[in-house]
């Protein structure tokens, strides 16, 4: 089991204030490594932090510049960054039709531009300083569209996110520089909450998921450990899907 440990190991969640990424952070803390949350939302992360006994700082993923004065931060304080995770994400449920131009755009910005710009800047660093991994959170949205609720701008954006995976892991396989993506399924935070509570939304998730339930997302953590420790040394490139079956009818 040692080969799943992090001790030592520098990490930093985007979105992990919350959700998936508050357990995700959750999870390389248990495994050794030293985390910080990065999120849009300092008081949510710095409350997070002194729960989980991290670290937070402050950053906008859609801005280059919040992104290099957060990683500046990181290595001021620790030398150096060894995990990246891509975790911040946003979604919304309009009509094809109905999406203004400011509406992709902001979906595409979180979800697309955030993970390179995020990766761009971790990655120079990884290169430099002899290795690294990168774990992206995309989503079985990016293989399959979901119903019935309209999110198409959501949809591709993790469809990219897989092929960007690809691309980089490419780039950088000899750099010793891993790159993977995981692809949950539905879990239960408040990104799908408000899916929840619409009962239709609701039965057709249940109804397409095999295991007929959600998520927790400290069911998506363990992956993460996995992708970012030597227990996966030989993947990069991978999109690992954890959604109850969902994918499989
Ligand atoms: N919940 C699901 O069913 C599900 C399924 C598949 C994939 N995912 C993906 O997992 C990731 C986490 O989802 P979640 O359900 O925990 O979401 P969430 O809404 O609970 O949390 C998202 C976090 O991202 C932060 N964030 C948003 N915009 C940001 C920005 N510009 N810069 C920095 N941080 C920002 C938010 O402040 C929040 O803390 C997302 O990428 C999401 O697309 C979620």
């Amino acid at each position: 089991m040692d080969r799943f440990r992090l001790d030592g190991k520098v990490c930093v969640v985007t979105g992990g204030a919350r959700g998936i990424g508050r357990a995700i952070a959750c999870g390389l803390k248990d495994a050794g490594g030293a985390v910080v949350l990065a999120d849009i939302d300092l008081q949510g992360a710095q409350r997070c932090a002194q729960e989980l006994g991290t670290d937070a700082v402050q950053l906008d993923v859609t801005d280059s510049l919040s992104i290099g004065h957060a990683f500046d931060t990181v290595v001021a304080r620790y030398g150096r960054i060894d995990v990246l995770v891509n975790n911040a994400g946003i979604v919304r449920n309009t009509a094809a039709t109905e999406t203004d131009d400011a509406s992709w755009r902001a979906v595409l910005a979180v979800n697309l531009d955030g993970v390179f710009y995020c990766s761009r800047q971790a990655g120079r660093r990884m290169l430099q300083q002899g290795g690294g991994c990168i774990v992206n959170l995309a989503s079985m949205s990016g293989s399959i569209a979901n119903r019935p609720q309209p999110q198409a701008s959501y949809n591709a954006s993790k469809a990219a996110v897989i092929h960007l995976t690809k691309s980089l892991a490419g780039e950088w396989a000899s750099g010793n520089v891993r790159v993977n993506a995981i692809s949950p399924g539905y879990v239960a935070t408040e990104l799908t909450q408000a899916g929840l509570a619409n009962e239709a939304w609701r039965n057709a998730w249940l109804d397409g998921t095999p295991m007929r339930r959600l998520a927790r997302p400290d069911e998506i953590a363990p992956a993460v450990i996995f992708l970012a420790s030597d227990a996966s040394s030989f993947m990069t490139g991978a999109d690992l899907v954890i959604d109850g079956g969902y994918t499989l009818w």
